[in-house]
C-alpha cells in the first residue's frame, strides 16, 4: 500500500508542474496588439485626412483581399495584419481612426499609426499626420473609450497583457532632416540622430507609463536603398541615408536594452527588432527570395516622393518579382518575409 501511494504521489508531483505550466501559458497568451508608427504600419488611418499621404485607391491594394484599396501603402496586407495573424489573434489589425469598429476588434488591437509621422513632431506637420505625441494621445482616448465599454479591470488587463510595436524614424530621416533645410541648420547629422534617439526613447517610456509592458522598438530600415532615394544620385544605394538609419539603430538598440534590463524587475519587457539588415539581405541576394527587381518600384518612380502621384496609375504586372511596390514601401511579399525572419529571430522574448 505505501508504494501504492508513493507511487501516486510521484505521479501527482510529475503532473502538478505540467498542469500549471500549461495554465501559465495559457494567462500568458497575447490577445491583443498595437501599433504605433509611419506608412509602413499604418492601415487607413489616413484616409479621412487633408493629407498626400494616403493610399486609399488604386492601384494600392490590388492583391489585398477583394483587391481593395483599405489606406495601406502596399499591394496588400501591412506587417501589423502579418504580425496579429501569427500570433493567432486575428487575420487583420485595423486603423483605429476606422469609424465603424466593433467592440471585437478594440479587444483584440489596433493600429495609431499615421503615414507621413516621424518621432521630431515637425516631421509630421508637412505631411499633416498625426505626430508620435498624437499617436499616443488617441492611445489614451482608446483606453477611456475601452474603459467605459467593458470596465476598468477588463480594460487594464488588455493594456497590460498586449503587445506593442514602434516603426518610426525613415521620415525624420528622408523627408525631414534631408530634405527640409531647418534640421540641418540646427543640429549636425550625430546630434540629430541623439535627438531622435531621446524622443523614441521618451515616446516609449510614456507607453510603459500608460500601462504597455511587452514593448517591441524597430529601427529604421535602409531607407538609401528605397527606390525613391535611389533616385536621387547614381541608382546605388544612398551611403549617407543607410549610414544614418545604421546610426540611430545601433544607439536604440542600446537604449532599448537599458530600459529592458531597468523595468524587467517591475514586469515589463522592451526589444529592438532589426529591419535595417533584414531588408538590406532581401536587396543584397534578391535571387535567393526570388525577387527580379531592386531598384525600381513596381508602381514605377518619380521623383516627389508621394503616393498621391501614382494614383490610379497602372502597376507592374508582377508585384512578385519587386521588393518595393512603390517609390518607398516593400510589397507584401517583401513584408511578409521580413516579419518571418523577426518572428524567428526575436519574437520569442515577448510572448
Ligand atoms: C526626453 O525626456 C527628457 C526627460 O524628460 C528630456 O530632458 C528630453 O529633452 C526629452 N527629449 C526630447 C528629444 O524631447
Amino acid at each position: 500500500m505505501a508504494s501504492l501511494y508513493r507511487g501516486l504521489l510521484l505521479l501527482l508531483m510529475a503532473l502538478l508542474p505540467s498542469a500549471h505550466g500549461a495554465a501559465a501559458r495559457a494567462r500568458s497568451k497575447i490577445s491583443a496588439a498595437f501599433m504605433f508608427g509611419d506608412s509602413t504600419v499604418d492601415p487607413g488611418n489616413n484616409n479621412d485626412r487633408l493629407t498626400e499621404a494616403k493610399a486609399n485607391f488604386p492601384p494600392y491594394g490590388q492583391d489585398f483581399p477583394g483587391g481593395v484599396a483599405t489606406g495601406r501603402f502596399s499591394n496588400g496586407k501591412v506587417p501589423g495584419d502579418m504580425l496579429v495573424s501569427r500570433l493567432g489573434i486575428k487575420e487583420l489589425l485595423p486603423p483605429y481612426l476606422r469609424n465603424d469598429l466593433p467592440l471585437s476588434e478594440l479587444l483584440t488591437g489596433v493600429v495609431f499609426a499615421s503615414g507621413g509621422s516621424g518621432y521630431d513632431p515637425l516631421t509630421s506637420i508637412p505631411s499633416t499626420a498625426t505626430s508620435s505625441t498624437g499617436q499616443l494621445e488617441l492611445f489614451l482616448e482608446y483606453k477611456e473609450r475601452l474603459r467605459a465599454l467593458v470596465g476598468e479591470e477588463e480594460m487594464t488587463r488588455v493594456i497590460s497583457k498586449g503587445i506593442y510595436f514602434t516603426v518610426m524614424g525613415a521620415n525624420d530621416l528622408a523627408n525631414n532632416y534631408f530634405t527640409i533645410p531647418l534640421r540641418r541648420h540646427q543640429y549636425d547629422l550625430p546630434s540629430y540622430v541623439k535627438f531622435l534617439v531621446s524622443s523614441a526613447v521618451n515616446f516609449t517610456t510614456i507607453l510603459n507609463e500608460m500601462g504597455a509592458k511587452k514593448i517591441a522598438i524597430i529601427g529604421i530600415a535602409p531607407i538609401g536603398c528605397c527606390p525613391s532615394q535611389r533616385a536621387l544620385g547614381s541608382r546605388e544605394c544612398e551611403p549617407m541615408r543607410n549610414q544614418a538609419a545604421n546610426l540611430f539603430n545601433s544607439e536604440i538598440e542600446k537604449e532599448i536594452q537599458r530600459l529592458d534590463a531597468e523595468q524587467n524587475v517591475r514586469g515589463s519587457k522592451f526589444i529592438y527588432l532589426d529591419i535595417y539588415y533584414n531588408l538590406l539581405d532581401l536587396i543584397q541576394r534578391p535571387g535567393f527570395y526570388g525577387f527580379k527587381e531592386v531598384t525600381e518600384g513596381c508602381c514605377g518612380s518619380t521623383v516627389l516622393n508621394a503616393a498621391i502621384f501614382i494614383k490610379n496609375h497602372p502597376a507592374c504586372p508582377n508585384a512578385y518579382d519587386f521588393i518595393f511596390w512603390d517609390i518607398f514601401h516593400p510589397t507584401e511579399k517583401a513584408y511578409n518575409i521580413v516579419v518571418d525572419k523577426l518572428f524567428q529571430q526575436t519574437m520569442q522574448y515577448l510572448m
